[in-house]
C-alpha cells in the first residue's frame, strides 16, 4: 500500500511471519534504496518491494527493479508489481534468482504474467481496497487460476481482512492471502487518523467502486469508502484541498488527487481518496500488525485443514511458497 506501508509496518509484518510489502509509485532509485536500506534495519525477515508498472514508463520502471536488486540487504526483498508488468522488468529479477509476484485480475492476464517470467501470482477480486485489476468475485478468481494454472502459487487477495475470510481463500485453493484493508489501522500503518476513524466505523455498504480519484494514477477504478467526492453528481472541481509529502517533498494535495492521506497529510482528509475493501466489517480497532497477521494466519490453517477433511471440496495441489504476500 503506497504511502501506507513503510518500513514500520512492512517489518512488524515480516518479524510476525508475514511477508510485508513495502508500497512504491513514483519512486527515483536513490529514494528506494533508502526505504529497503531503513527495512532492512528494523528487520532480517523476508519482504517484498511493490512497483506499480502503469504509473511510470517502461524505463524508468527498469531503473526502479534495476535499484531494488541493487540494494544491499541481509534477505533481499522480491519483487511484486501491480498489473502486469513488461518483461524488460521481469527477467532482471529473475537472471538474480529474485521472487517476481504478480497481481492480477483474470486468468487471461495470469498467463501472460507467467509466460512473462513472474513466480508467483496474487489474483484480486472485486472486494478489493484500493485500485481494482478486476470486476469478479476473488473466490471465483482463485477456483478458475488454480484450474488453470495448478503448478503457480496462487495469493488469494480482496475483501480478506478476517480469519473467516481468510479460511474462505484456503477453501477456494489458495495458497496464501494477501490484504491491505485489514493492515490501515494496524498500530505500524502510517495512514492518516481521520482515515483510520474512518475504516474502522465504515461496513462494506459504506465503500464504492469510484473513478473520482484519478489524478497521478488515470484509468483505473479504485474501491474507496464513499464521500463527497464520490456521491457528487458530477466531478467537483481539482481545487487545492490539503498538503502532504512525497519523496521527502511537499506536495499539494488536488480534490481528486490518487494520493492517500498519510501521517504527513493535512487539509479536508475526508476529502481525499480513503481506499478500502469490503472487509472493514471486520476492522474495528486499532492493533499491532502482528496481532492482524497471526489472525489471518490461524483463519487460512483452519481453512486449509477444512478442505482437506472434506471430501465435497477439491484441495489444491500445493506449491512451496518461498514468500507469502502479507
Ligand atoms: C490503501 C490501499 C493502498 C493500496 N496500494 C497499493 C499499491 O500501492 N500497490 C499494489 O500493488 N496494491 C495496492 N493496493 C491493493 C492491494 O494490493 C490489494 O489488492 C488489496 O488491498 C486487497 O484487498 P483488501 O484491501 O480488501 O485486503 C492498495 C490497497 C489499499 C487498501
Amino acid at each position: 500500500m503506497g504511502g501506507i506501508a513503510g518500513p514500520r509496518l512492512v517489518a512488524a509484518v515480516a518479524e510476525a511471519g508475514g511477508a510485508g510489502i513495502v508500497g512504491l509509485y513514483k519512486h527515483p532509485p536513490q529514494e528506494i534504496a533508502a526505504l529497503i536500506a531503513e527495512t532492512a534495519g528494523l528487520t532480517g525477515r523476508a519482504f517484498g518491494i511493490n512497483l506499480v508498472p502503469e504509473v511510470v514508463s517502461e524505463a524508468v520502471l527498469v531503473d526502479q527493479v534495476r535499484a531494488v536488486l541493487a540494494a544491499p540487504a541481509e534477505t533481499p526483498p522480491f519483487i511484486s508489481f501491480y498489473g502486469l508488468p513488461p518483461r524488460a522488468a521481469i527477467t532482471p529479477a529473475r537472471d538474480v534468482g529474485r521472487e517476481v509476484i504478480v497481481q492480477i485480475g483474470s486468468v487471461f492476464d495470469a498467463v501472460e504474467a507467467v509466460n512473462r517470467g513472474a513466480t508467483q501470482l496474487i489474483i484480486q477480486g472485486h472486494e478489493a481496497g484500493g485500485h481494482h485489476l478486476s470486476r469478479r468475485p476473488m473466490a471465483d478468481l482463485v477456483a478458475a487460476l488454480v484450474e488453470r494454472l495448478p503448478a503457480v502459487p496462487v495469493i488469494a487477495a480482496g475483501g480478506i481482512s478476517s480469519g473467516e475470510a481468510a479460511a474462505a481463500a484456503a477453501a477456494a485453493g489458495a495458497d496464501a492471502v494477501l490484504a491491505g484493508t485489514a493492515f490501515i489501522c494496524a498500530s505500524e500503518s502510517a495512514a492518516h487518523d481521520v482515515y483510520r476513524a474512518k475504516v474502522m466505523a465504515a461496513c462494506s455498504a459504506d465503500t464504492v467502486v469510484s473513478d473520482r480519484f484519478e489524478i497521478g494514477w488515470p484509468g483505473r477504478p479504485h474501491r474507496v469508502l464513499r464521500n463527497a467526492v464520490t456521491e457528487a453528481a458530477v466531478p467537483p472541481e481539482p481545487a487545492f484541498i490539503g498538503r502532504t509529502v512525497l519523496f521527502g517533498r511537499p506536495y499539494p494535495v488536488p480534490r481528486g488527487s490518487a494520493a492517500v492521506p498519510t501521517i504527513h497529510s493535512s487539509g479536508r482528509i475526508e476529502e481525499m481518496a480513503l481506499y478500502c475493501g469490503t472487509g472493514c466489517d471486520a476492522v474495528t480497532r486499532i492493533e499491532p500488525a502482528a496481532a492482524i497477521v497471526a489472525r489471518l494466519a490461524t483463519g487460512f490453517a483452519a481453512g486449509r485443514n477444512a478442505s482437506a477433511t472434506d471430501p465435497t471440496v477439491t484441495a489444491a495441489p500445493v506449491t512451496p511458497v518461498t514468500a507469502r504476500a502479507g
